[in-house]
């Protein structure tokens, strides 16, 4: 049995980033280039290559540049189509035409939760995905497109996991699972942020899930929890308890962009495989390394 095709995709990018400040102050931290590209465009494009094809960015005060980003800017276009820069406007055309993408403000910053909850109208009665706008994944088959395969196959809610270490675990969330097949777990429950005796596993939920639309029911009866914030674990548990949930241990590497040693983890890594800078780049790794003691 196939169930329906995840269509629409939700990235929200409206959280405060007080971990990565001064740079969040003024900037989304969704915007922090890895070399030449937003946070965000990577994974707008993970989205757009898994089959997604309508995406809402959740964003709110301040962050107009992810709109400005997405869009056209005839006044550059024009002066790049003179100066025949054609390869650097193909590359701005490209980036403009990759999706529909939405924007709605979440007017207050109330947690992960409440950000989902604004995307209720938008998604209608379909199953949609989740990505993180501070969570990049990059790997040869996209993330996201794993978790919607889950979804197509099981017809539960998924969420993309992975272990971490225990230091990490109280930071993130801890899962309960049993293994399906291959890297496909089933969850049977779920705690944000536990304190070290409430820990279920090493299995965190890492920036990506495919919820079916009845997590909005969920969602607006969902307490502040860990935090003071909406927490959408909470919210997932709930919906764990009620009508279970897969998790894909996806393959790919995770950066965290809200954390500063992610950032500097996710410029190094792509830096080394870009085709204009890793030749030059790894030369001064090399050379930087040989003074590091
Ligand atoms: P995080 O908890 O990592 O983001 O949320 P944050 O709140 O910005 O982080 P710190 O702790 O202050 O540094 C994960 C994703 O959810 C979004 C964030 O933008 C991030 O992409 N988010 C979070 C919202 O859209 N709204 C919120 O109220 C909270």
């Amino acid at each position: 049995m196939s169930f329906k095709k995840v269509r629409k995709a939700v990235i929200p990018a409206a959280g405060l980033g007080t971990r990565v400040l001064p740079i969040s102050k003024a900037m989304p931290k969704e915007m922090i280039p890895i070399v030449d590209k937003p946070a965000i465009q990577y994974i707008v494009e993970e989205a757009v290559a898994s089959g997604i094809e309508d995406i809402l960015i959740i964003t709110n005060r301040g962050k107009g540049i992810i709109e400005d980003h997405f869009d056209h800017v005839i006044e550059l276009e024009e002066r790049l189509e003179k100066t025949g820069k054609t390869e650097v406007l193909e590359e701005l055309n490209r980036i403009t035409g990759l999706a529909n993408i939405y924007y709605i403000r979440q007017k207050e910053t109330k947690g992960l939760g409440h950000a989902v909850y604004c995307a209720k109208s938008f998604v209608g009665d379909e199953p949609f995905a989740v990505l993180y706008g501070d969570d990049v994944i990059i790997g040869e088959d996209p993330a996201c497109a794993q978790l919607c395969r889950a979804y197509e196959e099981y017809g539960l809610g998924v969420v993309g996991i992975k272990e971490v270490t225990p230091e990490q675990i109280t930071r993130y969330s801890s899962l309960k699972v049993e293994l399906l097949k291959d890297n496909i777990y089933s969850v049977t429950d779920m705690i944000e942020k536990p304190t070290p005796d409430k820990v279920l596993s090493l299995f965190s939920i890492l920036g990506r899930c495919v919820l079916p639309p009845s997590i909005f029911d969920i969602l607006e009866n969902t307490k502040p929890g860990a935090g003071g914030e909406i927490q959408l674990t909470d919210a997932m548990r709930e919906l764990t308890l009620k009508e279970g949930m897969t998790g894909v241990d996806f393959t790919g590497v995770r950066y965290d962009m809200g954390n500063k040693l992610g950032i500097l983890q996710a410029t190094c890594e792509v830096a080394l495989k870009h085709p204009e800078v890793a030749e030059g780049f790894k030369a001064y790794l090399k050379e930087l390394a040989k003074k590091l003691d």
